[in-house]
């Protein structure tokens, strides 16, 4: 038997490795490989009504209770769409900004005279997993929007970030009211009549 010493302490936490960061540097390069694709393919069209027509939805809000939220998908990408209760607006607008890891106003993140309607791009800003709590019998977390299911980053009912390790708010996408019941993700102006 040897008299080498056993270390019992707990296994340190582990550091991204170089595989981590290329294989993270590598979807951001992809990504930006496909925006920069897209973009003079879009641009080259001039931009013609089909592609637009592509690049935005419609979702209809009527069906969606207060107290819940429904994921679409746009571009790809999952949208989570929240009706909001006045509780939840409430609890929103009264979260002190200096308590915020990336500080913003429930007021910026919605849209004027539309506040019970909460749209954002449902990815965790740190690694990307889909965040849980569009339905109320889900883990929302003590603040009551979502919760990160893999390493445990908080949102409000803003879909800002309360605790990380995430280091932003979900992104809100582009996107306008077509009436109070209807919006279109995609854009940010409609022609009304
Ligand atoms: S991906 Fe959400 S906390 Fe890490």
């Amino acid at each position: 038997m040897t008299n080498q010493s056993i270390d019992y302490s707990p296994p340190p936490q582990k550091e991204p490795t170089r595989r981590d960061f290329l294989l993270l540097t590598t979807g951001a390069l992809g990504a930006a490989g496909a925006a920069c694709f897209a973009w003079p393919f879009i641009d080259s069209m001039n931009p013609a009504a089909d592609v637009l027509a592509q690049s935005s939805i419609d979702v209809d809000l009527s069906p969606i209770p207060a107290g819940q939220a429904i994921t679409v998908v746009w571009r790809g990408k999952p949208i989570f769409v929240r009706h909001r209760t006045p509780e939840e607006i409430k609890a929103a607008e009264q979260a002190p900004l200096n308590e915020l890891i990336d500080p913003e106003t429930d007021q910026a993140r919605v849209q004027k005279g539309h506040d019970q309607w909460l749209i954002v791009v449902g990815i965790c800003t740190h690694l990307g997993c889909i965040p849980t709590g569009n339905k109320p019998t889900q883990n929302r977390g003590k603040y009551g929007g979502w919760a990160c299911p893999c390493h445990g980053s908080l949102y409000d009912t803003s879909g800002r970030v309360r605790r990380g390790p995430a280091p932003l708010n979900l992104a809100i996408p582009p996107y306008a009211f077509v009436k109070p019941t209807l919006i279109r993700i995609g854009t940010k102006e409609v022609a009304h009549g």
